[in-house]
């Protein structure tokens, strides 16, 4: 018997990266091919028409699994009954802006927005920040949701998490499905820090090797390795003037498939959530950690060591998330 639909919001659903979202919902990336859902798409007044023309696209994709759509402005109407919440849209950082200027517009609408999801989705719905600064926007959506529990509400570091898969993929020449246990700790910015320690490849004999063993250059996987993937976005933006879209689709779409559905045994994937003082990284800081989920919960992965190198890099990445905390909520005051 088909199950009930899923009622699945994405904000934002006019840009670039709801373009590409919708449809991989729709057709069963999100949540699988037997799910049925419907979705709910917000956008601001003045992407109303364009909003309007993905939802036409959509009824003529005809896509089986799609029960319904509810294209809004009307941020009420967008949040009511959701059971999943994929945050992407936000204030982008114009020309002569300050960090303080885009960190303020952002900080006002996700403060608009957790209350609305607070009084009019579904219990126990599922929230995914996307938009930047993402973790201090899920941050302060937890600040101002309190009756969502905070395991219910995340930030997208999955992509960098894949876009280090794809690094050791390519540099070892294996299938990019055979590598895993890469970990992206932090914030979604260029101090994250990528870590291999602990990645393991599958051989064609089926044996799993540590990725350091395989690599065998300490110098490339400590040095270039590190920054290709914290400095990709940039990179996507030079090459297409435009930010990464279709990866950060594709990225927000595994976040929520194993986050619902479950980790493969013996896999965890990279997940920005509220920290409770795990790895000694401030509690109250929505921070990148590994974790494996099962019934539709997240858990830190316990007891990986980390080195002195390593450690200075979570440090310095909880540095930022805490400098970017307080000027969140110095544009509160
Ligand atoms: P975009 O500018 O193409 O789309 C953003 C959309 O949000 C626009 O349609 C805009 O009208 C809408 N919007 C603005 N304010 C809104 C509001 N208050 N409510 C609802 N919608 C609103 O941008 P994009 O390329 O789709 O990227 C979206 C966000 O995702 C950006 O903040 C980008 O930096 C971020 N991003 C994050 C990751 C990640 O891995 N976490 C990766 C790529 C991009
Ligand atoms: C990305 O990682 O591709 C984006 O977060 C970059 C950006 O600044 O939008």
């Amino acid at each position: 018997m088909a199950s009930e639909p899923v009622r699945v919001l994405v904000t934002g659903a006019a840009g670039q990266i709801g373009y590409a979202l919708v449809p991989m919902i729709a057709r069963g990336v999100l949540l699988g091919s037997n799910q049925p859902v419907i979705l709910h798409m917000l956008d601001i007044p003045p992407a109303a028409e364009s909003l309007n023309g993905v939802k036409m696209e959509l009824v003529d994709a005809a896509f089986p699994l799609l029960k319904g759509v509810v294209a809004t402005t009307d941020v009420v109407e967008a949040c009511t009954g959701v059971n999943i919440a994929i945050m992407v849209g936000g204030f982008p950082r114009k020309e002569g802006m300050e960090r303080k200027d885009v960190m303020s517009k952002n900080v006002s609408i996700y403060k608009a927005q957790a209350s609305a999801l607070e009084k009019h989705a579904a219990a126990n719905c599922k929230v995914l920040v996307v938009a930047n600064p993402a973790n201090t926007n899920a941050l302060i959506l937890k600040e101002f949701a309190p009756s969502i529990p905070e395991k219910n509400i995340s930030c997208l570091t999955r992509l960098d998490h894949n876009r280090a898969l794809g690094q050791i993929s390519e540099r070892l020449n294996v299938q990019v499905s055979e590598v895993k246990n890469v970990i992206i700790w932090g914030n979604h910015s260029s101090t994250q820090y990528p870590d291999v320690n602990h990645a393991t490849v599958k051989l064609p004999s089926g044996e799993e090797k540590s990725v350091r063993e395989l690599v065998a250059d300490d110098a490339w996987l400590n040095g270039e390795f590190i920054s290709t993937v914290q400095q990709r976005g940039a990179a996507i933006i030079k090459a297409r003037k435009l930010s990464s879209a279709l990866s950060a689709a594709s990225a927000a779409c595994d976040h929520i498939r194993d986050w619902v559905l479950g980790t493969p045994e013996g896999t965890w994937v990279s997940m920005g959530v509220y920290s409770d003082g795990s790895y000694n990284v401030p509690a109250g800081l929505m921070y990148s950690f590994p974790v494996t989920c099962r019934n539709g919960e997240w858990s830190i992965v316990q007891g990986l060591s980390i080195d002195e190198y390593s450690r200075k890099k979570l440090d310095l990445t909880a540095e930022e998330l805490t400098e970017e905390k307080a000027l969140a909520y110095s544009c509160l005051s």
